[in-house]
């Protein structure tokens, strides 16, 4: 680099690059940073999860998603309306069943509390809010894992599998029937996380052939097999009894392996496609978002993400809104055109307090 010598006005000599190019200058005020900033986030982005139950007036604490809570119908009611005031529009369910089985059956169940939700909230704000419904059976199985295992269901048996393993064609027709049931109660899309194969495809042509062609579908196309998921299965109460999800979920060291699973799901019909988690999992966003550019891509900020930052936070080892904000933004700067998050509400306050 070529070097020359300026005299500054106090009489000292500097040293200063001879191209004269000073980054600097586009930083130096608020609004030259807004004019030129490359990355938004806006509430228009968020999708914020809800956990249900059935009765009324129930609200339970999550213990290790401090501001989470489990709610049932008529409070998640009342929680939308707030989202949907401060701009965030959409929300994607969960159900906690009060009747397990080693079917889910709960989960295809017309009277279940996200069933009942799905047609309260569509019914409450039409249009303004997006209704997105969670498809999977480890909510609902009593054993905690996603779809049916050898071995417990008479009649399923596969000799050429171990007891246990989960029955991939088995599984899809209950998934099929779960996202039936979500349509008919008025869902805008389902988002299928089981990574079961040909759970996309299957859905597709079950929504189809009941006449819920404008239903879309959000594949939970890569979803890793993560430790971060441990505070939602304290909400959901999902822990499989015994066992992983190895056998189904994705090895966190693949990364060639998450544009198969991506390119799959985009061939059996998905409208959006989602990675899962999203902090450690910023490269297969942005590797998504290069290699399949034509389709709408969601980073999920899960529990575990939301979990560190509330126990750092309320320890007084980071604040909170800035961290927050820095983390999602860096989910858009990858690639996410959407972000499912726990920190919707508080998000969509912060950026309106900040437009102000
Ligand atoms: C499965 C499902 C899980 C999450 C979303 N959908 C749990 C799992 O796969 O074990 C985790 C979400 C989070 O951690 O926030 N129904």
């Amino acid at each position: 680099m070529e070097r020359y010598e300026v005299v500054a006005h106090s009489g000292e000599t500097r040293v200063m690059s001879r191209s004269g190019i000073r980054p600097r200058r586009n930083r130096k005020t608020p609004v030259l940073r807004s004019l030129i900033r490359e990355t938004t986030l806006h509430a228009s982005d968020l999708i914020a999860p809800m956990f249900l139950v059935s009765g009324s007036e129930r609200r339970e604490p999550i213990a290790s998603m401090p501001g989470q809570s489990r709610v049932s119908v008529d409070l998640a009611v009342t929680d939308a309306e707030q989202l949907v005031g401060l701009g965030v529009p959409a929300v994607l369910l969960f159900g906690i069943p009060d009747h397990k089985d080693a079917r889910g059956s709960a989960a295809y169940d017309a009277q279940a509390p996200v069933q009942q939700a799905v047609r309260a909230l569509k019914s409450r704000f039409h249009d303004d809010l997006l209704v997105i419904t969670d498809v999977c059976l480890c909510e609902y199985t009593d054993h905690g894992h996603c779809g049916i295992l050898n071995g417990t269901v008479d009649g399923m048996r596969r000799p050429q599998v171990p007891d246990g393993y989960l029955l991939n064609d088995e599984t899809l027709e209950l998934l099929g029937r779960i996202a039936n049931s979500h349509a008919e109660s008025g869902v805008d899309l389902v988002a299928p996380s089981g990574m079961v194969d040909g759970m996309v495809g299957s859905i597709r042509l079950a929504l189809d052939g009941a006449g819920f062609e404008s239903v879309g579908i959000i594949a939970y196309s890569v979803k890793y097999r993560s430790a971060f998921y441990g505070p939602f299965r304290d909400a959901a109460a999902g822990t499989p009894s015994s066992g992983d999800r190895a056998s189904h979920q994705m090895d966190p060291a693949n990364a060639r392996e998450a544009l198969r699973e991506a390119q799959l799901d985009v061939s059996e019909g998905a409208d959006m496609l989602m990675v899962k988690p999203g902090l450690a999992y910023l490269d297969i966003v942005r590797r998504l978002r290069e290699r399949i550019p034509g389709i709408p891509l969601v980073a999920y900020n899960v529990s575990g993400e939301y979990a560190m930052i509330k126990a750092a936070a309320s320890a007084g080892w980071l604040d909170e809104r800035p961290v927050v904000l820095e983390i999602l933004t860096g989910m858009r700067r990858a690639g996410a055109d959407a972000i499912i998050t726990y920190h919707a509400a508080d998000v969509a306050t912060w950026l309106r307090e900040e437009s102000r």
